[in-house]
């Protein structure tokens, strides 16, 4: 029988590129933002040199105000679109490599918080310099979220563009993508449809507004500020909060452990006010957490993963647990693998399409960490063995159709495998 931890281990290292890795071959040939933070944990099971070089590779895309792009194109590659030549970051930032001009969920201080423990648990001594850099870099990318993404303070960090949620084509975007215009500037030419089936993924209409926002925050020369006062898309989504408040308290356990006594100030100042603002959004009718259109003003009552998020950053009271518990469980009704990323019961669910139904291992480990934290451990462990056995049958897909457990999108994908080995690990440890 293949070992599936060996497996795991093989993917990282074919998609290694020379200390950093693509999410997968052909589809993604870059570094990604919050793919490489978690990858880095993955690698951090049985290698952790290799897992901080991943982050170090990774900061070398930093831009000078702070903020952590979501892709870093280490090399060419013409087997992706929107490359540099759309994106045009380089005339504003001078700093090589070349990036995009957006982010995505900082799950890097969560991934350093994970790397240093492991260093603290081998007793490595000659880590320390290496941690103190990858730290000053998190706390940079974390005082630019707050000052670009949250200028009037309500402890909520908002998107400018879908792609920085990670979830690119979550129904939860969709009515403020209607009123994108779909006019573009720039020729369309998509290259994931070469690699994909064109079923599973967003649809041309979809694109032209993706490209279209590019075109305008281009057009503001990726100033925060203009960029906030022209987008035509903004969000202070909850998913992305929940992930920077979590990865804030990480590194407020980082401060303490490296005794930087004049960073703990500012980072619980930080924590508190995205945990206020977390705390704000709890919705009774979907028994979740909501974003919030700050252009509409309106709530985004939609089902989807993203609710559910905020349990890695809140202590939940009981009625919330009791709520959140119930509804994943009723979610993954029916379900040969949950948690589905839209309910089943939504007139959005598609079983196959991009965010709009499909199960992500990352997204399953995210929320079993976040009922773990909140005395959920069982449902926890639920969630983490499904992910591991539907892996282990179905291999190391981008995403899984809940309703028949089948692999679809790209099929070695880095994080996938990095969710195996650390769920694989956490689930022999208890
Ligand atoms: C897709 C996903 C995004 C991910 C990227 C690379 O764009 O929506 O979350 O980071 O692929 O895997």
């Amino acid at each position: 029988m293949i070992n599936v931890t060996d497996a795991a281990r093989t993917i990282l290292a074919r998609n290694d590129r020379g200390g950093y890795t693509v999410p997968t071959d052909g589809l993604y040939p870059f570094q990604w933002n919050w793919d490489s933070a978690f990858v880095s944990m993955g690698f951090a099971t049985f290698d952790i040199d290799r897992a901080y070089q991943e982050l170090e590779r990774f900061i070398q895309g930093q831009w000078n105000n702070g903020m952590f792009p979501h892709i870093i194109f280490h090399v060419p590659s013409d087997s992706y679109f929107p490359g540099p030549d759309v994106w045009q970051t380089d005339q504003c930032h001078s700093k090589k490599p070349l990036t995009s001009g957006i982010t995505q969920p900082p799950v890097f201080g969560m991934a350093l918080r994970f790397l240093y423990e492991t260093v603290l648990a081998t007793g490595r001594h000659d880590m320390l310099a290496r941690t103190h850099t990858l730290f000053n870099a998190a706390l940079r990318s974390h005082r630019w979220w707050l000052e670009a993404r949250d200028p009037d303070k309500r402890g909520l960090v908002a998107i400018l563009h879908p792609w920085e949620s990670g979830s690119d084509n979550s129904p939860a975007w969709d009515e403020a993508l209607v009123r994108v215009p779909t006019t573009t500037k720039t020729e369309i030419c998509r290259q994931d449809t070469k690699h994909v089936n064109a079923t599973m993924r967003p649809r041309n209409i979809d694109y032209q507004r993706f490209i279209h926002l590019v075109e305008v925050y281009r057009e503001c020369q990726w100033d925060p500020i203009k960029q906030w006062s022209h987008a035509p898309f903004k969000i202070a989504d909850v998913q992305m909060t929940a992930i920077l408040a979590r990865a804030t308290a990480d590194l407020i356990w980082m401060a303490s452990q490296l005794n930087l006594s004049d960073a703990l100030g500012e980072l619980f100042t930080m924590h508190q006010l995205l945990i206020n603002g977390l705390n704000s959004r709890w919705n009774q009718h979907i028994r979740g957490f909501v974003s919030l259109d700050l252009i509409s003003g309106k709530d985004i009552e939609k089902p989807t993963q993203t609710c559910f998020i905020p349990l890695i950053a809140l202590e939940l009271d009981s009625y919330q647990r009791k709520f959140i518990q119930e509804e994943i469980e009723r979610w993954c009704q029916g379900m040969v693998i949950g948690i589905p990323t839209t309910a089943p019961f939504s007139p959005d669910f598609e079983s196959k399409r991009y965010w709009r139904g499909p199960v992500w291992a990352v997204i399953n480990w995210l929320i079993a960490d976040g009922l773990r934290k909140n005395q959920l451990k069982e449902l926890a462990t639920i969630i983490e063995g499904n992910t591991i056995s539907v892996i282990e049958r179905a291999g190391f897909c981008e995403y899984f159709d809940p309703i028949t457990g089948e692999g679809l999108g790209g099929n070695t994908f880095s994080w996938t495998a990095a969710a195996y080995l650390v769920l694989r690990r956490r689930l022999t440890d208890d």
